[in-house]
């Protein structure tokens, strides 16, 4: 089936499942959709920062929910991957304060130093470059998310630092 074009592997370790078990904890027995966001961040950051249609459905069945009722979040919020992406996802917020502020240069010029275009990851699978909404940092702008992080007031030079950080596995992807 077309949509399963992607493939993953499934894990849902007894570690991840107690820290699914335990936001479904926080909401009523009968309303375990109402756990779906924080639990899909859970299960993305456990493998690899995206979600395989496969494991979409294994969140509705741990939630009892029909798969749609899944991918329908999924598919509308970009926080969340529904295809194999880099180690660094540079989100680059491309809303007024930070296209005002040139953003869309900086980026044209992330995607030629990295060899790709905007939505593509590098073959060596480090880097994926995107354009988010605002993130909320807006009087730091030019600025862009990578994993947890933000990093602000951006220009060439320190893009070309956070690639050659990246490289060298000197960039925190998580806070927790
Ligand atoms: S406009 Fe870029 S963070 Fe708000």
């Amino acid at each position: 089936m077309e949509k399963y074009i992607y493939k993953q592997d499934i894990n849902i370790t007894p570690e991840l499942m107690a820290r699914i078990n335990e936001l479904l904890s926080h909401y009523p027995e009968d309303k375990k959709k109402s756990a779906l966001l924080p639990v899909l961040h859970e299960v993305q950051d456990a493998h690899d920062n995206w979600l395989s249609y496969e494991l979409q459905d294994k969140v509705a069945e741990i939630l009892e929910i029909k798969p749609i009722e899944v991918y329908e979040v999924v598919s509308f919020y970009t926080m969340f991957n529904q295809k194999p992406i880099g180690k660094y996802m540079f989100e680059f917020c491309r809303t007024s304060c930070c296209a005002t502020r040139g953003v869309e240069d900086l980026m044209d010029y992330t995607c030629n130093k990295l060899g790709i275009k905007e939505g593509e990851t590098t073959v060596d699978g480090m880097f994926t470059v995107v354009g988010v909404e605002c993130l909320g940092a807006c009087g730091y702008a030019p600025m862009m998310q990578i994993g947890d992080f933000y990093h602000e007031n951006l220009n060439q030079e320190k893009v070309d630092q956070l690639i050659a950080d990246c490289r060298a596995g000197k960039i925190t992807l998580h806070d927790k």
